[in-house]
């Protein structure tokens, strides 16, 4: 398995990084085929997979459900799983309790936390106690109702400059990685370039280590909106929706199930059955 000391030569050496998301036990292992370096287990599982209206609904036990089916189908890819909203947040005492249990029952090779501020305390604190923490800055999917929806971040030079601090804040801090969501990509550059971590990107341009998307956003995989960012790679969806209509009209015809699904009793038997 690829770890966190291949990331880092994989930034040193300009080799891009694969970041996916995954929610459930087929697609981990579809991306553990494909070769995708890292996958994450993103509270996006919420709007996505579970129809919540943001990811703030998303609950600790939801996570750990997913990212342990995460875990059994890709035991030899690097996982890391989000913290959810409102489970690092109330004291280091439930972060550190909440962080643990996560980390421990779903077997997770790193969590990741949303923000800078105080969440840098927390960095700090769980990367002492030995849990690999992500960091994630620009757009905070958490955060939305406070950034003003989803906008692009940073855009302006203090907004700008104040990002290029947090990263080296969460870098100081322990921070093993970081996620730069939906912020000019002149700007991603900078940052990349100021920490020696591993940048992941995503809607934050080419510059950046390595690239990060939803996995039903490329293989449109729901009815949801597309961001601009993401680049389309499959139509699950509309081959999906194919499938269950013929599906449907093969039971409603009967021409389903036909005789290679169906099972036969021996005439002997079926004689005794009927006396
Ligand atoms: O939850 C998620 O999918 C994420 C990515 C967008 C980075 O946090
Ligand atoms: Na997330």
């Amino acid at each position: 398995m690829k770890g966190l000391t291949n990331f880092r030569k994989m930034k040193d050496n300009g080799e891009k990084i694969v970041m996916l998301t995954a929610y459930d036990y087929p697609t981990a292992q579809f991306a553990e085929r494909a070769d995708v370096d890292l996958l994450l287990v993103g509270d996006s599982v919420g709007m996505v997979a579970l129809g919540y209206e943001s990811t703030a609904s998303v609950t600790v036990d939801e996570m750990i459900h997913h990212a342990k089916a995460v875990r059994r189908g890709a035991r030899d890819t690097f996982v890391v799983v989000d913290m959810p909203f409102g489970s690092y947040h109330i004291s280091q005492e439930e972060t550190m309790k909440t962080a643990i249990r996560m980390y421990q029952e779903t077997n997770a090779d790193a969590l990741k936390v949303e923000g800078a501020g105080e969440v840098i305390d927390s960095i700090e604190r769980l990367t002492t106690a030995g849990i690999p923490i992500v960091a994630h800055l620009g757009l905070l999917p958490q955060s939305a109702a406070v950034q003003g929806g989803y906008r692009v971040q940073g855009k302006t030079a203090s907004q700008a400059r104040q990002l290029i601090e947090d990263a080296q804040a969460v870098e100081r801090a322990g921070a093993c990685m970081l996620v730069l969501e939906l912020i000019p990509h002149q700007l991603a550059k900078e940052v990349s370039e100021a920490v020696s971590i591993p940048v992941i990107g995503i809607g934050a341009g080419k510059d950046t280590d390595g690239q990060v998307l939803v996995i039903h956003d490329i293989v449109q995989f729901g009815l949801h909106r597309l961001p601009k960012f993401v680049k389309v790679y499959g139509d699950i969806g509309t081959q999906v929706e194919k499938a269950m209509k013929q599906y449907v009209a093969d039971v409603r015809q009967q021409t389903f199930p036909s005789e290679a699904h169906h099972f036969t009793m021996e005439e002997d038997e079926l004689q005794q059955l009927y006396g």
